[in-house]
């Protein structure tokens, strides 16, 4: 059995994990979405293809089995519509791990990367004993973004340089962390 719940509840969103068989419904979404995708996702600077899409897929349901890296698809409870993606990565060392996300741009500025990434800081902590500290990074441009782990109430690490690899990139980027005590008292 997976270290994390197949599915996870997220306010307005149900966050189901990769699978292979969504593969159209996550092509019509990052379709819908490419422009803003391509200012900051290293994997969207042209539209990716349906095999690609697919073995992307493939991977991380591997992935999220082995307890590497814990992919979900957004989806909405009012109309049940794929809007966007997001997950936990263990790619930042040991005892942490690394919150991702993006929203289908007809429905940015609804609180849905917020409730996401809540819910993945929440099961991160409740599922995964060894994780002590949960992570989200961004370019420092990217505006929208850096108010998710504000509104969380993490805090401002440090910046970082970093290779430029989407449009939007200035080459620094923002780290903000929450650790699981702080998560706790402010959940408790
Ligand atoms: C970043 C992203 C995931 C945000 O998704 P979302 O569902 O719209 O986010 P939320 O609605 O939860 O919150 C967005 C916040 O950013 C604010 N915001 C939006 N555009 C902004 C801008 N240009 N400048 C400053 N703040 C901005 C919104 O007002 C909101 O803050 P508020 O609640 O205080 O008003 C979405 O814009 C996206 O998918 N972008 C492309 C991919 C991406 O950047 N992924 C993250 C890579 S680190």
């Amino acid at each position: 059995m997976a270290d994390l719940p197949d599915t996870l509840p997220a306010g307005p969103l149900r966050l189901e994990r990769w699978r292979p068989d969504r593969i159209d419904e996550v092509l019509d979404a990052v379709r819908a979405s490419l422009p803003d995708l391509q200012q900051w996702m290293p994997w969207a600077q042209t539209m990716p293809t349906r095999e690609a899409q697919l073995l992307a897929l493939t991977v991380g349901e591997a992935a999220f089995d082995a307890g590497t890296d814990f992919n979900y698809l957004y989806r909405e409870h009012e109309m049940g519509e794929l809007v966007g993606g997001g997950g936990l990565h263990r790619r930042i060392g040991p005892n942490a791990i690394e919150i991702g996300y993006w929203v289908r741009s007809d429905r940015h500025g609804r609180g849905y990367a917020t409730a996401a990434a809540g819910a993945l800081t929440d099961a991160a902590f409740t599922h995964l004993a060894d994780v002590e500290r949960v992570e989200i990074h961004m370019d420092r441009a990217n505006l929208a973004s850096a108010r998710i782990p504000e509104k969380l109430g993490f805090r401002h690490l440090r910046s970082d340089p970093k290779p430029t690899t989407a449009l939007g990139h200035t080459g620094t980027d923002l780290i903000w962390a929450q650790r699981r005590d702080e998560w706790a008292r402010r959940s408790g």
